[in-house]
C-alpha cells in the first residue's frame, strides 16, 4: 500500500517554487474545450485532477499534448459529442465544467455527476439555476447531468451562495449566449479572476471578475490563446504553514503575495515574520507559535482550503484557539488523526477548540481527503518519532511532487510502496 513515511522534528529551511493553481487549471482546461482554435496552456499543475480532466476530454475526441514542462496544448476541433463518463473523471469535482464549457458550443451535454472530496453536502443547484436560467433544460439522470440548449440567452442571476464552481461555470456558458449576463453574488476567488482573463484572451468579453458583480456580454466564437495559469494559492499557503508549524526559514517563489494576505496575516498574529516583494514571499518562524482565531470565509477571507493545515500548526501555539469552518459541514473529519498524534481538539458542529500542547508525537494515520491529507504531512513533519500516513492519493490530486518539494526544505519524508522501503527509511532515520 502507498503511503508517506515521515520522520518529524526537522525546521523547514530553504526556498520552493510553486506549481500553477490545480483550481484554476481545472475550469481553464475546460475552458479550451469552447474553441476550434489551439489553445496553449502554460504552469498547468501535474495531478491526479488535472490529469483526469484532460482524460475526460480525451475521451471525446480533443487532442492533447503536455508540450515542455508543465504547458499543455489543446485542439478540440474533432470533438465527438457523447457522454462523459470515463473512470477518472467519475472521481473529481471539476466535471461540470465541461457543462458550462460545452453547452454553448455543442447545445447538449451529458456529464456524470460530480464527486471530488468528502468535506461536506456540495449541492450544485446553483449551477442548474445558472444554466436555466440561460435558457438551458437541465435534468439529473442514471448518474448523469444533461443539459441542453436551443440557443443560450443572456440573463440575471443572482447567486443564493457565494459559490466559486457556479461562477465559473455561469461565466463560461455565457461567454457563448447571446446578450449580456450579470452574475450578483458572485465569487472573488483568484482563480475566478484567472478563467476571466483567460476567456478574454480567447475573445470573450467578460467584466468585473475579483468583484461580487461580473457583466459578460456574449460572443458568437472563442479563438485560439496562449495563456499561463496564476501560481496555487492553496499549494503556497501550505508551503507557509507548513515553515510555520515547523518553525523553519521558507522562501516561496513564484507567488502573487496579494493573494495570500489572510495566510500572511494570520501567521503574522501567530508570531512568524512575513517578507514580500514581487513574486516571492519569505516566512520566518523563530519560536513557538501564539494561539489566535480562525474563521474560513469566500476570498479574500481565509480559505476553507487551507482550514486543516492552520489548525495542524496551531495544536503545538501556546494557548487555546478556536477555528471556525463557515463553509463545509464536514471538514474536521482530519482531527481524529491529529487526536492520535496526541492534539487535544474539541470539535463542536462547525468548530473546532484547539488547546496547544508542547508537541505532537508520530502515529499510523488516515488521509481523509485532500488538504486535510496536507495536514497530516505538516502534522508529520512537527511530530516527534516516525508517522505514516495511507490515502495519499488523496494528497496526489492536489499537490505536484510533494515529497520531493519538502525534502528539498529539509524534510525526511518518502514515498513507499512496501513495509521493506517503511523499515529501511526507518533505519536510515532511527
Ligand atoms: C471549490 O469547490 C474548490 N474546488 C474547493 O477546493 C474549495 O474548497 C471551494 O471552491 C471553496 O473555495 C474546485 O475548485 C474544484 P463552492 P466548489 O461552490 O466550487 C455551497 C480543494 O481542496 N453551494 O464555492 O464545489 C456549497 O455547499 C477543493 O481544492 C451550494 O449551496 O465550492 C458550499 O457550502 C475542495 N449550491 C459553498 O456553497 C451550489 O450550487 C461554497 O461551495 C454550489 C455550492
Amino acid at each position: 500500500m502507498e503511503q508517506f513515511i515521515i520522520r518529524g522534528g526537522s525546521p523547514l529551511v530553504g526556498e520552493v517554487t510553486i506549481g500553477g493553481a490545480k483550481n484554476a487549471a481545472l475550469p481553464i482546461l475546460a475552458a479550451a474545450t469552447m474553441t476550434n482554435d489551439i489553445v496553449e496552456i502554460e504552469n498547468v499543475p501535474d495531478v491526479k485532477d488535472t490529469r483526469a480532466l484532460i482524460e475526460a476530454i480525451e475521451s471525446i475526441g480533443v487532442r492533447v499534448q503536455r508540450t515542455e514542462d508543465s504547458v499543455v496544448r489543446i485542439d478540440a476541433s474533432h470533438v465527438k459529442n457523447h457522454p462523459i463518463e470515463n473512470e477518472s473523471i467519475k472521481r473529481i469535482r471539476a466535471s461540470y465544467y465541461l457543462i458550462g464549457a460545452m453547452l454553448g458550443k455543442y447545445k447538449d451535454i451529458n456529464v456524470v455527476l460530480p464527486s471530488g472530496c468528502d468535506i461536506g453536502l456540495r449541492p450544485i443547484d446553483q449551477h442548474i439555476k445558472g444554466f436555466e436560467a440561460l435558457g438551458a433544460e437541465v435534468d439529473t439522470a442514471h448518474g448523469f447531468i444533461n443539459a441542453k440548449a436551443e440557443r443560450l440567452l443572456g440573463a440575471h442571476i443572482y447567486l443564493d451562495v457565494v459559490s466559486v464552481g457556479a461562477t465559473i461555470n455561469i461565466m463560461m456558458a455565457a461567454c457563448l449566449a447571446e446578450g449580456k449576463t450579470t452574475i450578483e453574488n458572485a465569487a472573488k476567488e483568484p482563480h475566478v479572476v484567472d478563467l476571466a482573463n483567460f476567456l478574454n484572451s480567447m475573445g470573450a468579453n467578460v467584466r468585473g471578475a475579483g468583484t461580487d458583480v461580473i457583466r459578460i456580454r456574449g460572443v458568437q466564437k472563442l479563438h485560439g490563446t496562449r495563456y499561463a495559469i496564476i501560481p496555487d494559492q492553496i499549494e503556497a499557503g501550505t508551503f507557509m504553514v507548513a515553515a510555520a508549524a515547523t518553525h523553519g526559514d521558507v522562501t516561496l517563489h513564484n507567488v502573487i503575495p496579494k493573494h495570500l494576505e489572510s495566510i500572511s496575516a494570520k501567521l503574522s498574529e501567530m508570531g512568524c515574520r512575513i517578507h514580500e516583494s514581487d513574486d516571492m514571499l519569505r516566512i520566518v518562524a523563530a519560536r513557538r507559535l501564539n494561539a489566535t482565531h480562525v474563521k474560513t470565509l469566500p476570498y479574500p477571507g481565509f480559505p476553507t482550503d487551507l482550514q486543516p493545515q492552520i489548525t495542524t500548526a496551531l495544536s503545538t501555539a501556546g494557548g487555546t484557539s478556536i477555528v471556525s469552518e463557515s463553509i463545509f459541514e464536514n471538514r474536521f473529519k482530519y482531527v481524529d488523526e491529529l487526536t492520535k498524534m496526541g492534539a487535544r481538539i474539541k470539535v463542536e458542529s462547525s468548530t473546532a477548540i484547539v488547546t496547544g500542547r508542547e508537541y505532537l508525537t508520530g502515529a499510523q494515520i488516515n488521509a481523509p481527503d485532500l488538504r486535510a491529507g496536507a495536514a497530516l504531512v505538516i502534522a508529520g513533519l512537527m511530530a516527534e518519532g516516525f508517522t505514516t500516513i495511507r490515502g495519499i492519493h488523496f494528497v496526489e490530486r492536489g499537490y505536484e511532487n510533494l515529497p520531493a518539494k519538502l525534502t528539498a526544505l529539509g524534510a525526511k519524508i518518502e514515498k513507499t510502496d512496501s513495509e521493506r522501503e517503511l523499515q529501511k527509511f526507518k533505519l536510515k532515520y532511527a
